[in-house]
């Protein structure tokens, strides 16, 4: 048997409910038998030295097979070094993670000689994971961003990025909420190829200097709500890539950072299509970006029926930005034909002050320029105190009610 605690026996609990009628609903949710088990039940340590991995791996095993519904918990006030690991699912039944205490990476990048590079925690397979507890996963990305070719100029860029702190890859039904993720080597939490992904009520933090350390970051997935969350790091608060659709993010507070980012679509010619994609209710403070919409020239694609509103800007550098043109390389991008369609996006009720002169930029392309576009209630001015300028490029769309700076887009949607 595995070890832990057992939760009452249900007929215990029935017979609870029967005294208590006004309390049915709750008694009747926590019915169905659980079993609670630790890391320490396997054997970790948690003195953040120990090598916990073996222990961590055995207490997914045992939790993710178990008959009964699992919690699988973190001890509180303990921290687990975890070597890379690779956990899968599905699992017999629904399982929670309670993270209380916290999990620590190795320092070294060296640690991942011979293994993946670009994974840390990552659990693949799930169906029905939550992830809670208040406690704190630690991806120690110092040394990782110290290699990296974006911060040191002369270091040579690798050809794999550095590891994601928790990826989560082909999942369903999976809600990450009230943790910490600090120090990710790359991005922080990221859902490759999931459908009903939640991530609510996190805290994730890392130095504005460090690179490609996305908050929240999604590729070819569904079905995603991001919300009440602070997020501050060396990029992107939220981005998404591939073709993700149905995405709702809300009630978050972003900065430093890069902003809320939609792309880069198109990279190396892919075919990408975002759509149905609400941003709402958004504090960006001294981003390099607010809200931001990104593809590479040569790519296939759309990104189609976007809105942002609700959002407040605090010495963003560029509020709103639309770029056809993005180039994230060492060499220029040569300009080419293809692109990826940017059609039918809203600004509503956007305010506050740009770090730059120019707070609304669209570039768009000359083969396929971006269309009904919208501004209505926009309101950015510079952080100083003055007007700010707004610059568009092959871009169409209507401005409706208090514009400023004044819309430069072209009326009359072909
Ligand atoms: C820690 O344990 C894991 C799992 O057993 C192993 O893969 C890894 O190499 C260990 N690390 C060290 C430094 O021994
Ligand atoms: C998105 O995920 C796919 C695999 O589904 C991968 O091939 C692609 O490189 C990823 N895109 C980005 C930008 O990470
Ligand atoms: C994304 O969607 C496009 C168009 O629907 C499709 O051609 C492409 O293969 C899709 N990509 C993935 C990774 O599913
Ligand atoms: C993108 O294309 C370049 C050159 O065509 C290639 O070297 C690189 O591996 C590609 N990257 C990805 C992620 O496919
Ligand atoms: C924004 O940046 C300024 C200047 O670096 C700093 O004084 C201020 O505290 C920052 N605000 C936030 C919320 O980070
Ligand atoms: C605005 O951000 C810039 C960096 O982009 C910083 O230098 C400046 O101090 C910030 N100003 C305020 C008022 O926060
Ligand atoms: C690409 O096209 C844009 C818009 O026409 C133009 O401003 C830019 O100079 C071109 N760049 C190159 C490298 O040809
Ligand atoms: C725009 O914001 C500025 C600065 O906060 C304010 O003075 C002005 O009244 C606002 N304009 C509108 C139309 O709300």
């Amino acid at each position: 048997m595995v070890p832990g605690a057992r939760a009452p026996a249900a007929s215990v609990l029935r017979g609870l409910v029967a005294l208590a009628g006004a309390a049915v609903l709750w008694f009747s949710g926590a019915a169905e038998a659980r079993v609670l088990l630790t890391l320490d039940d396997f054997g970790a340590v948690g003195d953040g030295i120990a090598n916990d991995t073996q222990a961590f791996v055995d207490a997914w095993t045992a939790a993710c097979g178990s008959e009964e519904q699992a919690v699988l918990a973190v001890p509180v006030a303990k921290a687990y070094q975890i070597w890379p690991v690779q956990l899968s699912g599905p699992c017999k039944k629904k399982l929670k993670l309670l993270i209380a205490g916290t999990i620590v990476a190795p320092a070294s990048p060296d640690e991942w000689a011979g293994r993946d590079p670009m994974k840390w925690l990552y659990i693949y397979g799930v169906d029905g994971l939550s992830v809670s507890g208040g406690g704190t996963i630690d991806g120690v990305g110092q040394e990782w961003w110290a290699r990296s070719c974006k911060r040191k100029k002369t270091q040579p860029c690798n050809t794999r990025p550095p590891p994601r702190a928790l990826h989560f890859e082909e999942c369903r039904g999976v809600s990450v909420q009230g943790v910490t993720l600090q120090n990710g080597p790359q991005f922080h939490l990221s859902f490759t190829r999931c459908v009903d992904v939640k991530a609510n009520f996190l805290r994730v933090v890392a130095p504005v200097d460090s690179p490609n350390t996305d908050g929240v970051h999604l590729n070819d997935s569904s079905r995603v709500q991001i919300t009440d969350n602070l997020i501050s790091t060396g990029d992107d608060c939220v981005s998404m890539v591939g073709n993700c659709s149905d995405v709702r993010v809300r009630d978050i507070s972003c900065g430093p950072g890069h902003g809320i980012s939609i792309g880069s679509l198109g990279k190396n010619r892919t075919t990408d299509r975002v759509e149905n994609v609400r941003v709402d209710t958004c504090l960006l403070t001294n981003t390099t970006n607010g809200v931001r919409i990104k593809s590479w020239q040569g790519g296939m694609g759309s990104a189609l029926d976007l809105r942002f509103e609700s959002i407040v800007m605090k010495n963003v550098s560029n509020p709103i930005i639309i770029d056809q043109y993005y180039c994230d390389q060492p060499t220029p991008c040569a300009n080419q034909t293809e692109a990826v369609e940017v059609r039918k996006v809203e600004f509503v009720d956007v305010r506050g002050t740009s770090a730059t002169a120019q707070a609304i930029k669209i570039a768009c392309s000359d083969t396929l320029p971006c269309r009904v576009l919208e501004l209505r209630n926009v309101n950015l001015t510079m952080v100083g105190g003055g007007a700010a300028t707004a610059s568009c490029y092959r871009a169409s769309g209507k401005a409706v009610g208090a514009v400023a700076p004044a819309s430069c887009l072209a009326k009359g949607d072909p």
